[in-house]
């Protein structure tokens, strides 16, 4: 056993290395072999741990092999290219090189003094992003994902709307605060209104239309009413690429509703976001660069490993107003400098280094390694619809995103829940691929695939359609 447990020593280090990067390239070589997910069972998991009580020190290489077994073993594989699943992609090789250096250097991102390097890369890549939405000038925040730039997003807008906000709190506030969002829009936004002490009520969620876009007339009339009611309106959510249908709110509309009501637009692009970056599809995104901040998840489309969520502003001084709160304890060597400690313009204090991942997958894919990446998802999105509707299922969303919301056009139970929820349970548990279902406008049923990963080819797309028609052998019966 090597003297020191946590160093271990440099031969032993050399083994380990050797170790997990075989095994990092075996994965990456060879996860499109492996069940998509896995069979389901608590008690098999709980006894794998059971002889880990940490009473005894373990051998390392056998650990890590251990470990390694029981990844491959245990786990739905979202880096796999017939995972359809929930934004989660196959993570680039540069991202998970990058992350390994983030690991080993162990960047403190709260202080610039402690990382000028990491901290000006994260800066260079926002001020980049922001370019490529429109913005003049860019601040912003790498963040843990898209719950926390949203949370991010909501603590501005108060701070911008009510000056009182940072130091007093909603108590400070005449009125209850609201704020709107399609009813399509995601969840992280209610639970940030409970972390702001706003509540769930305070989230007004607007109806959609026929084609799944936030109701824009809806929306100017339920403002206008709570107005009249003694509500205080500050934020309008546009959500560019909602999770469960991909469609994008018509931004433009929104961006003129908050201008003329004189309030906050942050448009959630976590996932549609890199449309920006696709010539063909970037028309979705108009009126983006109107917002007064934008979620972007590089962990989604930017295939980076999780998590990698980035929060942007046009808006330079917002993020010092709402988080500023200096400590005693902080170093100073860089008082002077025109720099900023990452940890006065952001939730997070201590963090991981969550920009290299981005930056070095960007430095060696550029924009446009990016965009034909993009492209080749967006046709294959195209090709599953043809061979569903080929196959007789009927899609039902509209989006120019690779996101395919479907029903059984075949079946006469082909559009009850019941019978979608065991397709994609027959779907999951062949092994084969992984699908799930949700509820649209309000609670239709539908089955939902979305192509979410760069490796995912023609092939794996005949292959879901495959396993759909057998599914449907199994569902019917
Ligand atoms: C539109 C949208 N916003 C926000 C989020 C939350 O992102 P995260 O899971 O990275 O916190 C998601 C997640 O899928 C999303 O689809």
């Amino acid at each position: 056993m090597p003297a020191n447990s946590l160093l271990l020593d440099p031969e032993t280090r050399t083994k380990l290395w050797a170790q997990v990067t075989r095994a990092i390239e075996k994965y990456m070589q060879e996860v499109q072999t492996a069940r998509v997910a896995p069979e389901l069972d608590p008690e098999k998991i709980r006894a794998l741990l059971v002889p880990f009580d940490f009473a005894h020190s373990r051998d390392p290489i056998e650990t890590a092999e251990f470990m390694v077994r029981a990844l491959w073993e245990n786990q739905t594989h979202t880096p796999h290219p017939r995972y359809y699943g929930l934004f989660n992609p196959a993570p680039t090789a540069m991202g998970v090189a990058a992350d390994a250096l983030a690991a080993a250097f162990n960047p403190q991102l709260a202080a610039w003094s402690h990382s000028p390097l990491v901290i000006e890369i994260e800066q260079h890549l926002i001020r980049a992003l922001g370019r490529r939405f429109g913005f003049s000038s860019t601040d912003g925040i790498f963040c843990s994902g898209g719950a926390e730039a949203n949370h991010t997003a909501l603590l501005t807008a108060l701070t911008r709307a009510f000056p009182q906000f940072a130091s007093q709190g909603v108590r400070a506030v005449k009125g209850q605060p609201v704020f709107y969002i399609s009813a399509e829009g995601h969840h992280s936004f209610h639970k940030a209104a409970r972390l702001c002490g706003l509540g769930t009520d305070a989230v007004r969620e607007i109806p959609v239309d026929a084609n799944l876009r936030m109701d824009m007339a809806v929306l100017a009339a339920r403002i206008e009413r709570d107005r009249q009611e003694g509500f205080a309106p500050f934020m309008i959510i546009a959500t560019a690429g909602t999770t469960n249908s991909g469609v994008v709110d018509p931004i433009r509309e929104a961006a003129e509703v908050a201008r003329g009501e004189n309030l906050w637009l942050h448009v959630d692009a976590a996932w549609g976001g890199a449309a920006i970056l696709v010539d063909e599809i970037r028309p979705v995104l108009a009126g983006v660069e109107r917002a007064d901040s934008i979620t972007f998840d590089a962990h989604k489309w930017l295939s980076v490993p999780m998590g990698a969520g980035i929060y942007l502003t046009p808006h330079l001084e917002i993020l010092d107003s709402a988080f500023r709160v200096p400590a005693p304890y902080m170093p100073r060597e860089a008082a002077g400098l025109d720099v900023v400690d990452p940890c006065l313009h952001s939730i997070q204090w201590s963090r991981r280094a969550i920009g290299l991942k981005v930056f070095l997958s960007l430095a060696v894919a550029g924009w446009e390694g990016y965009a034909a990446a993009i492209r080749n998802m967006i046709s294959m999105g195209e090709l599953l619809r043809d061979r569903l509707t080929a196959a007789g299922w009927s899609i039902i969303n509209r989006t120019a995103l690779p996101l395919v919301c479907f029903v059984d056009g075949k079946s006469p139970q082909g559009r009850s829940a019941g019978y979608l929820d065991q397709i994609a349970l027959e779907v999951v548990r062949s092994g084969k691929a992984w699908i799930s279902t949700t509820r649209i406008a309000g609670g239709i049923p539908v089955l939902r695939a979305c192509i979410t990963n760069y490796r995912t080819g023609p092939e794996d797309i005949h292959a879901l359609v495959a396993a759909l028609d057998a599914a449907r052998g199994a569902a019917g019966s």
